[in-house]
């Protein structure tokens, strides 16, 4: 009613004085903020196949995966090793945690590829820089049991698991002296956000040789804060080094890093290998997607 007579008054006031009146917008929408909470629908701890043959189909199709990249044979496989009996596992391991959300801890493609290398290298010594609430820690003592196995974290504050099976240290892994250890047994992850190429002197100067490094994005794929610059990839590739100083846009906001590129050029020369790990969300639907990234020195 109310609608009609204003409708009215209106055509009125248009048709016999000349006025036009024109609604006009006083609240601008703000543009819809990304949601950072993440809700593990979509994650195999929680949805999956129940029925046995459906699952290995699962299986089989990752096997193909983790098979190719493993041929490459970047170190001798562990005696046992087994894609398929190995992915089962990783499955079981990885339904069967307590952790509920290990939002900005690494999610289901990481721990794959975390769970498989760890088996297929079968290291003596595993470190990890990075722990946050201990999800990938957890997942490497239930890859390799027997490992010592060590984490560094400069907070250990956000820790959940209690009964880790590692010696946990709360600052940065720079100013620890390991025991002896045999670099073809051992492995180092780095999931910490520090410049890639400081990561790589301090890892060859402690004796590491293989490495798996998170948030790798090359140059042209740097979308979120969070990379350690320069990346290895930038490193690898030697894209985004011609300048000492890379600015990108995150979030709306822009994010300005300073390269040193003496550094730059010392890491670089350290890589034998720099392979990305196959990001298997494409083919599980699980969704996400890694930057997760083998290295050898
Ligand atoms: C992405 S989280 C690690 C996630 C964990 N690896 C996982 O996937 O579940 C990054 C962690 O690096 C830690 N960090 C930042 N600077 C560090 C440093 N210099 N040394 C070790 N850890 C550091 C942060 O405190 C944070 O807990």
């Amino acid at each position: 009613m109310l609608s009609k007579l204003k409708g009215l008054i209106k055509t009125l006031l248009n048709n016999i004085f000349g006025i036009q009146i024109i609604r006009t917008v006083d609240h601008i929408q703000e543009n819809e903020q990304p949601k950072f909470k993440m809700k593990y629908v979509h994650d195999p701890a929680y949805s999956y196949m129940l029925n046995p043959e459906y699952q290995d189909l699962l299986i089989d199709e990752l096997a193909q995966y983790a098979d190719s990249f493993f041929s490459i044979r970047f170190f001798d496989l562990d005696s046992n090793f087994n894609s398929k009996v190995l992915i089962r596992d990783f499955f079981e391991v990885y339904q069967g945690r307590t952790l509920t959300d290990n939002t900005h801890g690494s999610g289901f493609h990481n721990a794959f590829w975390i769970y498989l290398f760890a088996r297929a290298l079968n290291p003596a010594l595993i470190v990890e820089s990075g722990v946050w609430k201990g999800h990938t820690t957890w997942l490497l003592s239930q890859a390799c049991p027997k490992a010592d196995l060590y984490g560094f974290d400069r907070s250990l504050k956000h820790l959940e698991y209690n009964q880790l099976n590692a010696k946990l240290f709360e600052h940065d892994w720079q100013t620890f002296d390991f025991p002896d250890f045999d670099p073809d047994r051992s492995l180092i992850f780095f999931d910490c956000h520090v410049n890639h190429a400081q990561r790589l002197i301090e890892a060859k100067s402690k004796g590491f040789k293989h490495i798996l490094i998170d948030d790798n994005p090359p140059v042209h794929k740097i979308f979120s804060h969070i990379p350690g610059i320069p990346t290895a990839a930038m490193l690898h590739s030697g894209q985004g080094l011609e300048v000492s100083e890379i600015s990108w846009i995150w979030n709306s906001k822009e994010v300005t890093r300073s390269i040193d590129l003496d550094q730059a050029k010392q890491a670089k020369e350290l890589i034998k290998i720099h392979h990305f790990l196959p990001d298997v969300g494409g083919p599980t639907r699980y969704g996400g997607f890694a930057f997760l990234t083998y290295i050898q020195i």
